[in-house]
């Protein structure tokens, strides 16, 4: 390693401990925490985005996930002490909430129900929950759900969640996957949430999105506009032939809630906090 890769290097383990431990110390479970504003990536003052109730089991750690009276999810959060070896790791941002770009995709997928029937659906970079691929699994009819994360700490955490949910004979593969590396089989519907800031790793998720997605699939893909992050994903996407549509106003539920925190939350920064939806698809 030369020496100025070793100082980014260096730089980034310093960064990526800065942003953990402001999220660990302050506390890990749904409250805001105290990032700097100026963090594109780490400032997390609007946590919930209020459309899926979250509310403590008797177990330690453990949450239930409601969408209305009809839809709820066992969740178990790692509430874990992260050894510096963790954090100097692989990416552990997975492992520090449910953001609010995974709690709008169940949100949507959950309003969309009739999508699912029959299709492969593949989550990508789903964090300790995969919560919306968790949700189709559960509460649609889709032929296969394949949850999936590049931290393995994650991916055994969502192991526990499909576990303790009832998911009868649904067909539901929990593995690490992390972008770039060869995917076997061909999927429908491809998810990811909050996934598209991370600089060095961008190609390789659009590389492998394109490589699991179907001829005829579909991408449905949250995240913050988060400054340029979006648009270079875009850019990376087209690049490699994706056709695209973004759309700000998806949902009136999700649009309400953006304007009531726009009115009434001063912290409330849309450019951050406001998951835009992306449909990417390989032909028209
Ligand atoms: C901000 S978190 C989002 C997690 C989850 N989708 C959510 O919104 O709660 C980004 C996720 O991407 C995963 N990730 C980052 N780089 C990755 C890579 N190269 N391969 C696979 N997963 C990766 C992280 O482990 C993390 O779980």
């Amino acid at each position: 390693m030369g020496i100025e890769s070793h100082r980014h290097h260096n730089e980034t383990a310093r960064r990526r401990w800065g942003l953990l431990a402001r999220a660990l110390t302050s506390n890990n479970r749904q409250t805001e925490n105290t990032n700097q504003p100026q963090d594109l990536i780490s400032v997390r003052r609007i946590s919930n985005f209020g459309l899926i109730k979250i509310s403590p089991l008797i177990d330690v750690d453990w949450f239930v996930y409601s969408a209305g009276d009809k839809f709820s999810m066992k969740i178990h959060h790692l509430n874990q002490v992260l050894t510096p070896e963790d954090l100097m790791g692989f990416n552990n941002t997975g492992n520090v909430c449910v953001w609010p770009s995974e709690e709008v995709l169940a949100y949507y997928a959950l309003n969309h129900r009739e999508e699912f029937f029959g299709k492969s659906v593949l989550e990508l970079g789903g964090g300790m929950s995969c919560l919306a691929g968790l949700y189709i699994a559960k509460y649609m009819e889709a032929a296969r759900v394949h949850l999936t994360d590049g931290n393995e700490n994650s991916v055994n955490n969502v192991v526990q969640n499909v576990k303790a949910n009832d998911l009868g004979d649904k067909k539901v593969e929990c593995s690490v996957l992390k972008w770039g590396e060869d995917v076997q089989d061909k999927y429908d519907i491809i998810l990811a949430a909050d996934c598209l800031f991370f600089d060095s790793t961008r190609r390789a998720l659009v590389h492998t999105i394109w490589q699991a997605m179907k001829g005829n699939g579909v991408g449905w893909i949250t995240a913050p506009r988060r400054g340029s992050t979006l648009d270079n994903f875009l850019e990376e996407a087209q690049n490699m032939g994706f056709k695209y549509r973004v759309s700000d106003s998806y949902n009136q539920d999700i649009w309400d809630r953006h304007l009531s925190l726009k009115r009434d939350c001063p912290y409330y920064n849309m450019d951050i906090h406001y998951p835009v939806f992306i449909i990417l698809t390989k032909s028209v």
